[in-house]
């Protein structure tokens, strides 16, 4: 085989993408439409104004964009045009199955029914059947609110209960810890749904976080979470119980200097399940498959590397054993179709 990844390798790889904020797909064509169709004056007229605002070196400066502009979302029909232009793109990069995430709060925090958003983004993912892309919705805490807020948004999310695959945690890590949580999440694992939690890079308390939610909460994925490698027993750890690590090698290099490739490919060595993801792709400036290509361009990866990332992605998506097979004799044929 070949050793050298191309663009069209990193596109026509089958993958899954667990790491996705339905609000970060909004892309400035959509955001002018939306504001336009809705009467909402977000300042900027063109798709230039928009991305002049595009200004962020961490976490918080990016959050501060990203929410305001979650404003021009008003309807259900916006929500099924945000995921549906999403789900195009992920079928065009060759994603078979997607558990994307959204943040309820931040529209029923200003007024949108919890029912109008999840009626719009799932009729997306229904849609997106036909396109040959299995797609599920987690949804998110924001983590900066308070438990109270996180009760009342479970309760109504649980009135949904068959279209929700799992609950994430999401939004300003700083003094936001995942046992906050606890609750709320031990209760949305007895009622069957799937957990997961942001412990995002370099923040005041990654390690304290990370340990949080594997040894405490029992999460079963870690979104972002590579600082885990400055902790050798987490590591272990993650790789005996099979945690999915979702890495985000764009969105890491405008929230701080680095892709943290370094600690992909320890994690890679060391065996945990890390797999690579967008984030916010309409902000970072790529979507999964320029996840995986500045990856492997920055950090020398061969196609190994690569394949085992995407296979990852299937091994600790939320599908069954004979679901992640088969995806995974997929990628195995593209592999050999592509040597
Ligand atoms: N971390 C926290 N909150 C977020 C992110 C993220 O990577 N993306 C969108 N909201
Ligand atoms: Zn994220």
């Amino acid at each position: 085989m070949s050793s050298v990844v191309t663009p069209e390798f990193t596109r026509g790889l089958p993958k899954a993408e667990l790491h996705l904020h339905i609000e970060g797909t909004l892309e400035p064509e959509l955001k002018l439409k939306l504001a336009k169709r809705n009467h909402v004056d977000i300042g900027q007229t063109t798709i230039a104004d928009v991305q002049k605002t595009y200004n962020y070196h961490d976490l918080a400066s990016f959050l501060a964009v990203y929410y305001p502009a979650m404003n021009v979302l008003q309807t259900e029909e916006d929500f099924y045009d945000l995921a549906w232009d999403y789900l195009t793109k992920a079928a065009a990069n060759n994603v078979r199955h997607v558990e994307l995430f959204f943040d309820p709060q931040a529209h029923t925090s200003r007024g949108i029914p919890f029912e109008v958003v999840l009626n719009g983004l799932y009729q997306a993912t229904v849609d997106a059947r036909a396109l040959n892309v299995d797609a599920h919705l987690i949804m998110c805490f924001l983590r900066d609110f308070s438990k109270e807020s996180a009760r009342k948004t479970l309760q109504e999310g649980l009135k949904y209960r068959d279209k929700i695959i799992g609950i994430g945690l999401d939004s300003d890590e700083h003094n936001n810890p995942p046992l906050k949580f606890a609750r709320q999440f031990e209760e949305a694992a007895s009622a069957g749904l799937h957990i997961t939690t942001h412990c995002d890079i370099d923040q005041k308390d990654s390690i304290e976080h990370i340990r949080q939610a594997l040894e405490i909460m029992e999460v079963e994925r870690l979104d972002h979470g590579t600082n885990i490698v400055e902790d050798p027993d987490l590591v272990e750890l993650a790789a005996k119980r099979k945690i999915g690590l979702t890495s985000c090698p764009l969105s890491n290099s405008f929230v701080s200097p680095e892709m943290k490739g370094q600690e992909v490919i320890e994690l890679l060595n060391a065996g945990v399940k890390v797999s690579i993801n967008s984030d916010d792709p309409a902000y970072f400036k790529g979507y999964i498959s320029d996840n995986y290509y500045a990856l492997a361009q920055k950090y020398d990866l061969t196609k190994d590397q690569i394949v085992q990332l995407a296979k990852n992605s299937f091994e600790t998506s939320w599908i069954s054993q004979r679901q992640k097979q088969l995806y995974l004799d997929e990628i195995d044929h593209f592999v050999t179709a592509n040597a």
